[in-house]
């Protein structure tokens, strides 16, 4: 089976570390071009020039916080400079602040806001018009195992995460018939910055460490282990491919049969 992504352009926002770059990093190795934002020049500059041995030439990097808009329209318009349309758009974010509802005010609310919803908004209205004249997209939001049960201490995830799970949905039933496909892919407990920065946080409330707070997350896992970022990566690429064409509309969950619903 061939993903047949060779040359494709693809841009992943929040990429200079964990799920992002891992995505990134696959589909260099599937011969894309691949341009990668995030708020720190330091890691991105890392990061790229760690990948570029990958792949010379096929990565490019621009500093974009995408809680602000000018700076998404900057760097889609760099992208594009350096390789042209973008083909595909993989929507990921920083984790928003957790919290209980008690622990978040206004400006928290604000910022999960832009940072979850409303990022996935504005990179998706910049490279839509192209993708619908070329006849052909994928758009593939990071989302979590939280829009399929809710996490306790997540609520701006839980929530904000939700509102990308319908608005992906109502958006491949309208760009379908470009042959343009809309999907998430909903990671479980994943060994990232991100989770041992949660770890950390439960570890100290249920004051244990936070290597015994990582094995208990393991523990309740069906299959005893956090995933890898690279296990979510093979998930977004295969649906980025003309073997993954078929599917749309749809939110895939890589999560190790954490999750207990059924559906
Ligand atoms: N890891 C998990 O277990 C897990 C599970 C479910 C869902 N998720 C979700 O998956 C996504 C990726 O998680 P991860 O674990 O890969 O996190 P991570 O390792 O902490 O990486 C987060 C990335 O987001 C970038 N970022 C943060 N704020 C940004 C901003 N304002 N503008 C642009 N980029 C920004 C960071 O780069 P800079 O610091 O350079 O900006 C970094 O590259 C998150 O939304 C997370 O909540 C993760």
């Amino acid at each position: 089976m061939e993903f047949k992504l060779a040359n494709k352009n693809v841009f992943v926002s929040a990429a200079s570390t964990g799920i992002g770059k891992a995505v990134a990093k696959l589909f260099l190795t599937e011969n894309c071009n691949v341009t990668i934002c995030s708020s720190k020049i330091d890691k991105l500059e890392k990061t790229s020039s760690e990948l570029n041995v990958l792949n010379n030439g096929k990565i490019h990097f621009v500093k974009c916080d995408i809680n602000n808009l000018d700076e998404i329209e900057n760097a889609v318009k760099s992208a594009e400079e350096k390789f042209g349309t973008i083909d595909i758009l993989v929507n990921n974010c920083g984790g928003p602040a957790p919290g209980f509802f008690d622990d978040l005010d206004e400006a928290k609310w604000k910022q999960g806001f832009d940072q979850v919803l409303m990022s996935a908004v504005r990179f998706t209205r910049l490279v839509l018009p192209k993708m619908k004249a070329q006849k052909w997209g994928r758009i593939i939001n990071i989302t979590s195992i939280s829009v399929k049960q809710p996490i306790d201490n997540l609520l701006l995830s839980n929530a904000f995460r939700s509102g990308v799970t319908a608005f992906s949905k109502t958006l491949s039933n309208q760009v379908g018939q470009f042959n343009i496909t809309v999907n998430n892919v909903a990671p479980g407990l994943t060994l990232t910055g991100r989770l041992h920065e949660l770890a950390e946080i439960r570890a100290k409330q249920a004051k244990v460490s936070k290597d015994e707070m990582l094995k208990k997350m393991a523990a309740d896992i069906p299959l005893k282990r956090l995933a890898q970022p690279e296990e979510i990566a093979s998930t977004v690429v295969y649906l980025a491919s003309e073997i993954g064409g078929y599917i749309n509309g749809q939110t895939i969950v890589v999560d190790g049969g954490f999750n207990k619903s059924t559906y």
